[in-house]
């Protein structure tokens, strides 16, 4: 599985960064090379900081950190919406688009770090870093000192149904351009066509503001506070560890931490905020039990948020679903309206491994579990396992790394067993050209 893995990130890598899929997602994407970074850090801490480096190459001037940062090489038809229809360069004159994703890069850079300590790269990455938190400090912060997002696009989890009612107020408008995705992913594994005609016209309302000024949806959303939160802390770690003050970085995790309680928290789940209307959104979104991460969250919200993930998530199973399979808009197979990804997995297994270790184990066994049955998917049904979306995904082979260096094999069947979806299970990796740390 190891070899797997690795021989999926060595495909994936275009020479500074890992691209997310060879056919779906052919450029670098922000928070999966936070993802990657994490996972190539246990064998290749060299790698990690490259990925980090290049993708923070691309920040804009106000410190925003983009979506995605487009390759050249690649022809503009090969991924819809491209540079043609982002118009917009960072100051390194790479076509980036001008949306963010939620900010789990401090994290990737310290466990890199960890990985291999580095003091000169944590002193390059970390203004860099702040300069990020900057950015949604000053253009993203909302009265309540929650930091919102402008696109579905930027939650990273585009298509929950936490966004079905905020997308609502959403003018689908005049279609006008061709999807690519359905070309790689079956089309019932994939937003619909009007999801994406909101979209589009969201993004490009967004670009003709000069990426300015929010327009039909604004949400305060779980997930990307949490990310906000716990980049603060780590940068509190960082910056002890690089000779400058942690404190106006602990200050401002616990502020956020303080905040999600007071306005996302209710009934044991965090939801988002819709800032147009004042109103929680309530759903049944995973995004809810992500602020686990936060190291200073209240001891009685712990215990209510494990309490859903038991209940509502079926957490003891192992297999943590996109969404609740209780509800009525839960899906297996739709991407992020139900089944399980394994970054999610691993973002609740990092909330869960210091308080709940026994609730950790099977976690990151269901996940091993997943990427044994069905190869480096993209997203499985958390009930078959069964993998959707793309295949050689590049975030569930480096997180799948990670996961084996601190649990094990624990969950992976023994030789003989069905491993893979094809005949040989993962193959045989070849050459990889770095020292395996794991
Ligand atoms: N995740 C989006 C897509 O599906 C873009 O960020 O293309």
């Amino acid at each position: 599985m190891i070899r797997a893995a690795v021989r999926v990130l060595v495909s994936n890598w275009d020479g500074g960064y890992t691209i997310p899929s060879r056919r779906l997602y052919p450029h670098q994407w922000s928070w999966d090379s936070a993802f990657v970074a994490i996972g190539n850090a246990r064998w290749s801490p060299r790698r990690a900081r490259t990925e980090l480096l290049s993708l923070f190459g691309a920040q804009w001037y106000d410190g925003r950190v983009p979506h995605i940062v487009f390759n050249p090489a690649v022809p503009d038809g090969a991924y819809f919406p491209g540079p043609a229809f982002w118009r917009s360069r960072a100051p390194s004159g790479s076509a980036t688009s001008g949306l963010v994703q939620p900010p789990v890069h401090a994290l990737a850079a310290w466990k890199t770090h960890l990985a291999e300590p580095d003091v000169a790269f944590l002193r390059r990455i970390y203004p860099r870093l702040v300069a990020q938190q900057e950015f949604l400090r000053v253009a993203r912060r909302s009265p309540e000192g929650l930091v919102s997002i402008v696109h579905p696009w930027e939650s990273g989890m585009d298509n929950s149904p936490a966004w079905d009612l905020p997308l609502q107020a959403v003018e689908a408008g005049a279609a006008g351009f061709v999807r690519k995705d359905l070309d790689a992913v079956s089309a019932d594994e994939r937003p619909t066509d009007r999801d994406y005609e909101r979209y589009v016209a969201l993004a490009r309302a967004y670009r003709d503001s000069g990426y300015r000024d929010p327009g039909a949806f604004q949400v305060e959303d779980p997930l990307f506070n949490a990310a906000y939160g716990v980049a603060e802390s780590t940068l509190a770690g960082i910056a002890a560890e690089c000779g400058f003050d942690p404190a106006p970085h602990e200050r401002e995790a616990a502020s956020i931490t303080a905040a999600m309680v007071e306005h996302l928290y209710d009934d044991g789940l965090f939801h988002a905020r819709d800032v147009r209307t004042g109103c929680l959104v309530r759903s049944s979104s995973a995004a809810g039990l992500t602020p686990l991460l936060l190291p200073g969250l209240p001891r009685e919200i712990v215990n209510a948020l494990v309490g859903t993930a038991l209940d509502r998530f079926a957490l003891k199973d192992g297999v943590l679903p996109s969404y609740s399979p209780s509800a009525p808009e839960f899906d297996t197979a739709r991407y992020w309206r139900g089944p399980s990804w394994i970054n999610l997995a691993w973002l609740v297994w990092q909330g869960l491994k210091d308080r709940r270790p026994d609730l950790a184990a099977p976690l990151a066994e269901g996940m091993i579990a997943a990427v044994s049955g069905a190869g480096f998917r993209e997203y499985f049904d958390p009930f078959t396992l069964r993998g959707h979306g793309c295949h050689d995904f590049s975030w569930s082979a480096a997180l799948i790394l990670d996961v084996v260096a601190e649990h094990g094999l624990e969950g992976v069947p023994a030789a003989g067993g069905e491993v893979g979806e094809q005949p040989g299970g993962f193959g045989e990796a070849g050459d990889v050209g770095d020292h395996v740390l794991l």
